[in-house]
């Protein structure tokens, strides 16, 4: 919570908008319910999504239904500050017209968010970048479509920023936490670098920070440095 309103009060003093890409999954739903209770210039920052799943948004695995639900409802932000992937389009589609939509607000630039973020699935996945999926070794496009049909479930298809996009941010955080995180956290953090069993690796900013905020749970294969 901390760094996340530490990277927004810094970036609105000197300019006039923040951008985040939201995550998707059950981990950030802390944060966001706890952010509904902050002071925030609501209507300076830009919320995106760093992925989201082929359903409707008010379907319960939408990744915008329960950003809406637990914080983007109790705040008061302007609708147009809200970029919603629009899941209720095949993927190809959605993704092609959430690229569109980042072009035009990116200027024409790549998107770089002031931050994304980032959860970690228990196979090592981050966004919708699944270990050994074309995804993960996309190299030009900023979002894409994924064909989505083996676990982690849900079992639909997904859009979702893709390395290039991911690796332009100015800040990453990656919000971990559980027992059931714990084995792969330390393969992508202190294991062998093998982006495609494990994509979460792929993420390393070429000019940005990227900050793991981690539970005890999913620290405890971790090595740490002797005191
Ligand atoms: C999604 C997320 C996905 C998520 C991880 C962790 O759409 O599911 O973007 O990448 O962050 O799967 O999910 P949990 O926080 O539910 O463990």
């Amino acid at each position: 919570m901390g760094r996340f309103l530490h990277l927004v009060r810094a970036a609105l003093r000197s300019r006039d908008q923040f951008t985040v890409a939201l995550a998707g999954g059950s981990t950030p739903r802390q944060l966001y319910s706890l952010l509904t209770e902050k002071r925030l210039d609501w209507e300076r920052l830009h919320f995106f999504w760093g992925d989201e799943r082929c359903v409707p948004p008010d379907h319960a695995n939408s990744n915008f239904r329960m950003a809406d639900e637990v914080l983007l409802s109790h705040v008061p932000i302007p609708a147009e500050n809200i970029h919603r992937i629009h899941g209720e389009l095949p993927a190809e589609e959605a993704a092609l017209d959430y690229e569109d939509e980042l072009r035009h607000f990116f200027r024409y630039q790549t998107p770089r968010f002031d931050l994304i973020l980032l959860g970690l699935g228990s196979d090592g996945h981050t966004a919708s970048l699944f270990p050994g999926t074309p995804a993960v070794r996309e190299k030009v496009r900023w979002v894409v479509g994924v064909d989505h049909r083996s676990p982690p479930p849900p079992l639909v298809n997904r859009v979702t920023l893709t390395p290039p996009a991911l690796n332009a941010a100015a800040n990453i955080i990656f919000l971990v936490s559980g027992t059931e995180k714990a084995e792969r956290l330390a393969e992508v953090l202190q294991g062998p670098y093998q982006p495609e069993l494990l994509p979460a690796q792929i993420v390393k900013p070429v000019d940005g920070h990227v900050c793991w905020l981690v539970d005890q749970a999913a620290a405890d294969k971790l090595t740490l440095p002797k005191k």
